[in-house]
């Protein structure tokens, strides 16, 4: 009997439910955790106004096939007293973690809390956040979690926008040129990028350190669209 976790923030989409669907396919059950995280979020980003419509999201968990939807109260992830905070040094102080600090060891402080509450076999995350992704595999690895930590492909919009909650945020004008962000990547680019580039370089998947343009490596960009500050990679291919 195995459980495969798939870690939510609710919001859920397409991206969403390739990580259920993958989650079905390989195990006997599913658990979904829905958790609006605040330990992730820094004072002035969208905590407070991030989507959260409950009923919604457990249709669509009972649609992929989810047997338990996990959906804990703040006071019950963080009682009073709550001190321990997990840091991920390396791979989570670049990109991501410059740009937004203490970001990650929110995520992999939760992340961890619900791997031993849930205690699953398999737990599913997207390579949209690449570096989330790196930092939860290095925090897996060292801390001895007894979980397979499986990846799923970024799913995208027919223009190539990846697919996120936070396109809801962009104007029409602006979720028109948000599509230049995959554009840019696929051509190694960042002139392509019809908006604010923040950044756009090439590391290597697992430490996140800079890297030659290699099979394997991925090429990462943050850029601004309006307020709407989005992410995307892609994952370099053999020439
Ligand atoms: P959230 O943004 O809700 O994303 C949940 C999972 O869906 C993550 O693993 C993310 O990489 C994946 N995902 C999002 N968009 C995707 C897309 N277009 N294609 C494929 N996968 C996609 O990431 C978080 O929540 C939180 O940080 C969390 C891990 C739940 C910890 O709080």
């Amino acid at each position: 009997m195995t459980t495969g976790l798939v870690p939510t923030m609710g919001a859920l989409h397409d991206g969403h439910r390739a990580l259920l669907r993958a989650a079905r396919a390989e195990n006997d059950r599913v658990v979904m955790s829905l958790f609006v995280n605040p330990a992730q979020f820094a004072a002035g980003e969208d905590f407070d106004r991030y989507a959260r419509d409950e009923e919604r999201d457990r249709r669509i968990a009972a649609e992929e096939g989810v047997d338990e939807v996990f959906a804990p109260s703040v006071e019950q992830m963080y009682p009073a007293g709550f001190s321990t905070r997990v840091e991920v040094a390396g791979v989570a102080d670049r990109l991501e973690g410059e740009a937004r600090p203490g970001h990650f060891a929110g995520v992999a402080t939760v992340v961890l809390k619900l791997l031993h509450v849930v205690a699953p076999d398999r737990a599913y995350f997207g390579q949209k956040d690449a570096q989330q992704l790196a930092v939860v595999r290095r925090m897996v690895r060292d801390l001895d979690v007894p979980v397979e930590i499986r990846s799923v492909p970024t799913q995208r919009d027919a223009d190539g926008l990846a697919l996120s909650s936070r396109n809801a945020y962009l104007s029409g004008d602006e979720r028109v040129r948000a599509a230049s962000l995959h554009r840019a990547l696929l051509a190694g680019d960042p002139s392509l990028i019809e908006g604010d580039v923040e950044y756009f370089t090439v590391v290597d998947r697992d430490t996140f350190e800079p890297a030659e343009p290699r099979a394997g490596a991925i090429r990462v960009a943050a850029a601004r669209f309006g307020a709407t500050r989005l992410i995307d990679n892609v994952v370099l291919e053999q020439r």
